[in-house]
């Protein structure tokens, strides 16, 4: 099985966690994106969708789904993202689609964290994939020596401007042994929008692809 069939097959196991006529938050991602085909199947059942990125909002559009404006919504019943990891606790590393700010919103106002990911994204200490950083683009080179007095090694993604108008540093190197200390941490640098661990709100359900079928896991 490939790593985007297990992506697949939990996109689509996600879809057991929709109610009819609720507004679905919508993550971004190649595993969202096959949990958006999904939902395209029973578009006229609910009301529409949050989206967490223009790229989302492009494709639940192309397929037949309205999205709402976050302000104009109360309640979220369930959010469905992918991770670029997770552990054991369900603390995420997200923001390798630079996504990470809108993401950490929609989640905020959601009931429910449905994360769905393939097998090769769970781990047992959070920070061999490099944390993804949003900062406003003056405060990048202060935001960067304030990471590294933190211990890691800040690199910026060049070329890469969020649908926020921001930028991204990449950290690597950070062992995370305390993801909600250090997702709280960084988000106290002046300059910085928000940081790729998602932590103080984790998920609250994980869907597994893995090749023996999609594995479901609740703390
Ligand atoms: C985007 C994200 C994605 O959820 C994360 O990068 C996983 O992506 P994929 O499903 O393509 O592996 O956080 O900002």
């Amino acid at each position: 099985m490939t790593q985007d069939e297990m992506k697949k097959a939990a996109g689509w196991a996600a879809l057991q966690y929709v109610k009819k006529d609720t507004i679905v938050g919508v993550g971004t991602g190649s595993t969202v994106n096959h949990f958006i085909d999904a939902l395209a199947t029973m578009k006229d059942d609910i009301e529409g969708a949050v989206s967490s990125s223009e790229a989302s909002t492009k494709k639940l559009k192309e397929l037949g789904i309205e999205v709402f404006d976050l302000n104009s919504v109360d309640l979220i019943d369930v959010y469905v993202d992918g991770a670029d990891e997770i552990n054991d606790r369900m603390d995420m590393i997200k923001g390798g689609g630079a996504a990470l700010t809108r993401e950490k919103i929609v989640a905020a106002v959601a009931k429910q964290f449905i994360c769905i990911v393939d097998n090769t994204k769970q781990v047992s200490i959070l920070g061999d994939f490099p944390l993804p950083v949003e900062v406003i683009p003056m405060a990048r080179s202060y935001v960067a020596r304030e990471l590294v007095k933190l211990g890691g090694d800040p690199v910026y993604r060049q070329g890469v401007v969020t649908d926020n108008g921001n930028v991204i540093l990449d950290v690597y190197n950070m062992q995370i042994l305390d993801p909600k200390v250090m997702e709280t941490k960084i988000n106290a640098i002046v300059g910085v929008v928000t940081n790729g661990l998602f932590a103080n709100r984790g998920a609250d359900v994980l869907l597994v692809g893995t090749p023996d079928g999609v594995n479901t896991v609740t703390l």
